[in-house]
């Protein structure tokens, strides 16, 4: 897509000089991924068309990079890397072709480093008119800000002519309240801390299963407790 303005309000978004970047559907002409590896970065594309693939490293072998440029077979839902493997993970006019887009960002979030960042650029209203897609009435992107707010509460939103771009930091998974600042996620705090009040109970000498009302009141408490905790 002839779309510079988006690519450079992506690249100036992504705050970083060099890196290695991951490109999610990078298609087959590779745009986004070939903007970047000129400009310095270690980019590695996937796509799950075979063409795609075939076709960008085709055009790889006849560009110059600053940076570096490998194009892999991947399904985006399943991405073949480790976790926290790149600095930055880049969707570009890629997501609204995502079937499953649930796991699509979960992946994208799980291979990207803690700090890190998660761009995705994708048509707004205006942008689907002038590319012809089917009117929405805003209903993809809205979808997707609220799956990417499961997992950030930092994201940045930039308009351009026919893009909304989303840029979420990747931040550590853990809860911050009163006396505690644990690196974990709510759902294992909760469970850890469960685990010790039974053992504080019984030592008590009263026992949940016996005393059921008090222990569900004490449970209570701290599953609010920890609802309340701000992740960080
Ligand atoms: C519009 S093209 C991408 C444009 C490209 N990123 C650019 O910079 O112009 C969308 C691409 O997403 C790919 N795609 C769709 N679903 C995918 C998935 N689950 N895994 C990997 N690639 C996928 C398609 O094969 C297609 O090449």
């Amino acid at each position: 897509m002839d779309d510079l303005d988006g690519r450079k309000a992506l690249i100036k978004a992504l705050r970083l000089k060099k890196g290695r970047i991951l490109d999610v559907g990078m298609g087959d002409c590779g745009c986004i991924s070939f903007f970047l590896a000129k400009r310095g970065f270690n980019v590695v594309g996937i796509d799950y068309s075979t063409n795609a693939v075939h076709d960008s490293k085709k055009d790889a072998e006849k560009t110059k990079f600053k940076g570096s440029f490998e194009a892999r077979l991947a399904n985006a839902e399943n991405l073949p890397f480790e976790d926290k493997e790149f600095d930055a993970v880049s969707a570009y006019h890629s997501m609204h072709h995502m079937e499953n887009l649930e796991s699509v960002v979960f992946e994208m979030f799980r291979v990207c480093k803690t700090g890190g960042f998660i761009l995705i650029s994708d048509l707004h209203e205006k942008g689907r008119k002038a590319y012809e897609h089917e009117d929405d009435k805003g209903e993809f992107l809205r979808k997707l800000e609220k799956l990417l707010s499961k997992y950030t509460n930092s994201i940045r939103k930039i308009k351009t002519k026919h893009n909304m771009i989303f840029i979420c930091k990747k931040a550590r998974t853990g809860c911050k309240g009163k006396g505690v600042s644990m690196v974990l996620p709510k759902d294992q705090l909760t469970n850890m801390i469960l685990k010790k009040a039974y053992e504080l109970y019984e030592k008590s000498g009263c026992k949940p299963g016996h005393d059921i009302d008090n222990w569900m009141q004490a449970e209570r408490i701290i599953k609010r407790k920890i609802l309340k905790m701000k992740e960080v």
